[in-house]
């Protein structure tokens, strides 16, 4: 299937927790006038949602009936489940930790994965996007693809920064999280081949920012 002309406008982000994806998608969004989209908050609504119903996440036939008919939007930097903006509610480790097996089920990713399509379709492409599988599965035609990655301390060292756990528990969970979102056998994280990589460990957000953007003029 040829893909949209559309697609070939998208700036695909992709790497693990911790990179500073989101920062980095906002920041290029705003200096090309596009909006951007956190792919990983459709995937941390979900399992809210699944919480709220007090659904056995093993059950796919329960989730994917609740899903279905779920309304979840995006708008404002923000995602809103029954039109009330959770975007606070889905960054607890609890739903961190339960994202990322729900996240592994072929019919959860589906659903997003469409959904995510037709927000992008809605503004012809002119959009960041940030994830694991953006460049690889999502939106394979992007002319832009950049793969974040840093050293592991360094990625669990910026996420205790923004929660009040230690730096040891925090790369304890992103290791695992790591394994597990790597190791999956669909849309697993993943450098798409033509992506650019950039090694955020001794960079500010700035830094990669202006770099995505030489990629682009370039
Ligand atoms: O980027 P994040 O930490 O908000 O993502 C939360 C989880 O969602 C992550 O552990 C894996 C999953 N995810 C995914 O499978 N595919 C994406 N494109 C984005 C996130």
């Amino acid at each position: 299937m040829t893909a949209p002309t559309w697609e070939r406008w998208v700036v695909a982000i992709d790497g693990p927790g911790g990179v500073g994806k989101s920062t980095v998608a906002r920041g290029v969004a705003q200096a090309l006038g596009y909006e951007s989209l956190d792919s990983g908050a459709f995937y941390r609504a979900a399992t809210l949602l699944i919480k709220l119903h007090r659904i056995d996440p093993e059950d796919e036939a329960a989730v994917m009936v609740t899903l279905a008919g779920a309304d979840l939007a995006y708008r404002d930097g923000t995602i809103f489940l029954e039109g009330v903006d959770v975007g606070r509610a889905i960054r607890t480790v609890a739903i961190t930790t339960a994202t990322s097996p729900l996240a592994a089920l072929p019919g959860v990713r589906l659903l997003v994965v469409k959904r995510l399509r037709r927000w992008v379709a809605e503004r012809e492409g002119r959009v960041v996007v940030e994830g694991r599988d953006m460049g690889t599965v999502v939106f394979p035609a992007s002319e832009l693809k950049i793969y974040l990655d840093a050293d592991p301390e360094i990625r669990a060292a910026r996420r205790a920064g923004e929660t009040r756990a230690t730096v040891r528990e925090v790369a304890a969970r992103l290791k695992n999280r790591d394994r597990q979102d790597s190791t999956r056998t669909l849309s697993p994280l993943a450098a798409a081949d033509d992506a650019h990589r950039i090694d955020t460990t001794t960079l500010n957000a700035d830094q990669v920012i202006a770099r995505v953007l030489s990629f682009r003029a370039g």
